[in-house]
């Protein structure tokens, strides 16, 4: 079920179409009675909640969506899910899981030398996203502590791979440097992030789905720490590798030196331990061959690019880019 709002994409789904096990239903977790109609018909022994509005700039120039998506959408799916749940005979009910996919940004942001974030880290958000999402993680501890609805939440660092809409860091400047487009990095791009592949994260949550217990966090990261600046260098050099003949290469020339985020949080990082240890789980990916993953993906689909890069898209470049100029500060080109 997905609302399909501007990052939705059904033909991201097209390998999975003709699955037997799939169906797809467009509506918005707002929605309570598509909710009952859809749990009624469906019969679900688990609930995977990944509906969200993800990107902290669009929450920075318009905080409601996130109000109104991440809080009370949960709040919506949690009560269409307890009445679902209140339906299951005991087994079923046991066996029921509600899972909650969150966000490192919510244990706020870390000094260079701060031991990374573990399940006990104290909730600090900073930003009108990463509030939202922590209170949407409230709720659903709640519900499990108040109605022993069996919920679990995964807390994972940022994601990259196949599909990120080219909002984001890395498959912004991926589509940026194909087009010869500037590259534009906030602040002085000593920011850091945890890099964590798509296809590690859904093995974590399978497994988490499959062996986690109600009523627990468990933090998914790659253990990839990595400041902005390096992100986009690597970027840039697989691409002059993979692409030596285009006319923007080196495409290193294209990085630009913008504006920095209000409240831009400095580094994020995440201790995997609990999930290593208990379920076994370990990333596949190291970052670099992810990034080439990436990269690669996006020379392959430049077609998905294209359709993803409609009138809406190119409404909020303008809306995010055009006011950041570009910095005189020369020493961050280099
Ligand atoms: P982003 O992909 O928006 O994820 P998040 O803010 O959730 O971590 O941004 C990742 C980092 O990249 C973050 O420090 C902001 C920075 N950034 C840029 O420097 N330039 C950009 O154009 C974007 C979108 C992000």
């Amino acid at each position: 079920m997905d609302c399909l709002t501007y990052a939705g994409n059904l033909r991201n789904l097209t390998a999975v179409a003709d699955k037997p096990g799939y169906t797809f239903t467009r509506a918005n977790i707002c929605d309570r009675a598509a909710l009952d109609a859809l749990l009624d018909e469906h019969r679900p022994r688990a609930i995977l909640h990944f509906a969200a509005e993800s990107h902290v700039d669009r929450s920075i120039l318009g905080p409601e969506a996130f109000i109104e998506t991440n809080i009370r959408g949960t709040f919506v799916l949690l009560e269409a899910a307890r009445a679902y749940w209140k339906t299951l005979n005991s087994a079923e009910q046991q066996a029921f899981r509600f899972l909650h996919v969150s966000t490192d940004e919510v244990y706020g942001s870390l000094e260079p030398n701060d031991p990374p974030f573990c399940e006990e880290t104290p909730y600090a958000p900073n930003s009108p996203y990463s509030a939202s999402k922590a209170a949407s993680d409230h709720l659903v501890r709640a519900y499990f502590h108040t109605y022993g609805l069996p919920t679990i939440i995964t807390n994972c660092s940022n994601n990259y791979g196949p599909y990120h809409f080219p909002e984001k860091l890395i498959p912004l400047m991926i589509t940026h440097a194909l087009e010869g487009k500037p590259l534009p990095i906030y602040g002085d791009g000593m920011n850091v992030r945890d890099w964590l592949y798509v296809g590690d994260h859904c093995r974590a949550l399978r497994l988490v789905l499959e062996r986690g217990r109600p009523g627990e966090t468990y933090n998914v990261g790659g253990r990839n720490e990595r400041s902005n600046k390096e992100v986009v260098a690597a970027l840039c050099a697989i691409l002059d590798e993979l692409r030596p003949d285009s006319p923007h290469a080196p495409h290193r020339q294209l990085i630009r030196y913008v504006k920095d985020r209000p409240g831009h949080d400095r580094r994020y990082a995440i201790d995997a331990t609990k999930l290593e240890q208990e379920l076994g789980w370990r990333a596949q990916e190291t970052f670099e061959t992810g990034l080439r993953k990436t990269v690669q993906w996006y020379l392959d689909n430049a077609e998905w690019v294209r359709e993803v890069q409609s009138g809406s898209y190119r409404d909020w470049m303008d809306q995010n880019y055009t006011t950041r100029g570009e910095m005189a500060a020369q020493e961050h080109t280099r």
